[in-house]
């Protein structure tokens, strides 16, 4: 791992990456000459409209896909030198993922909801009850463990996808568009507790949004057009 001069290291570093998907004649360029390094600790946003590449980025990081051309680097780790058992592995010990849609089993318990994960890596039963509870209460649901996602709130919903991501005590959690549909009060909420999380448990958080008052909230912003990084844009002017 890279060692920066004020001691703390680097987590994840796209180099020279570009992403293109090809839709029968058209080549859409989604991701060009991406150049990012995120330091352990981080609470980055990746900003820009829609279509500007931030999920492409967050898929690459989250090695969910693979660049056309570049390189992704997490851990340490260049991910294009794991076969596909190997990054599978890789990524349950290493990474969460949040996504917009919160991504549950309808069928399931916040708590059972929880427990999916360490159940793919055959952590014991007990163990797993414990853990889920533990995060579950982390993340303000301690009375709410068994109820199914119907009949919880779209952001009591993202606090049991939030739970889910960390039950795995992962480096790193990615986050697509966490709050986009909730509304604001309660987005700024998930965020808060996203940050705290990021203090308190040491994890790095990449998460990406299009909402100017969500990236207030954010320790560094990297701000994307047309598949690229740009400048910040001017802040409007206060009269
Ligand atoms: N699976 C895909 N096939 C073809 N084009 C895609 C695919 N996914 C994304 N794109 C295109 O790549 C560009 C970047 O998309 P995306 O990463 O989803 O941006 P964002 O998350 O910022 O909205 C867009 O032009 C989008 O239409
Ligand atoms: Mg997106």
């Amino acid at each position: 791992m890279t060692q920066h001069g004020d001691g703390s290291s680097c987590l994840l570093r796209a180099e020279n990456v570009c992403k293109t998907y090809q839709l029968g004649e058209t080549t859409v360029q989604a991701l060009q000459n991406i150049d990012l390094e995120v330091r352990e600790g981080e609470f980055l946003a990746l900003a820009g409209s829609s279509g500007s590449g931030k999920t492409t980025l967050l898929n690459l990081f989250g090695c969910l896909d693979r660049p056309t051309s570049g390189r992704i680097f997490v851990a340490g780790t260049d991910v294009a030198e794991l076969d596909s058992d190997a990054l599978a592995s890789f990524r349950a010990a290493t990474i969460g993922f949040i996504f917009q849609t919160f991504n549950l089993f309808p069928v399931l318990s916040a708590r059972e909801n929880v427990e999916y994960p360490m159940l793919l890596n055959k952590t014991p039963a007990a163990e797993r009850e414990n853990r889920a509870k533990e995060a579950l209460e982390r993340v303000g649901l301690a009375r709410f463990l068994d109820h199914r996602p119907d009949q919880l709130s779209g952001g009591q919903r993202q606090r049991v996808a939030i739970a889910r991501a960390l039950v795995k005590r992962p480096k790193i959690i990615f986050a697509d568009e966490p709050t986009a549909n909730l509304d604001k009060k309660t987005a700024i909420e998930v965020l808060t507790l996203m940050r705290e999380l990021n203090t308190s448990e040491k994890v790095t958080f990449v998460f990406s949004t299009h909402d100017s008052m969500i990236l207030s909230l954010a320790s560094r912003i990297f701000h994307m057009s047309d598949g690229r990084q740009v400048p910040a844009p001017e802040a409007p002017h206060a009269h």
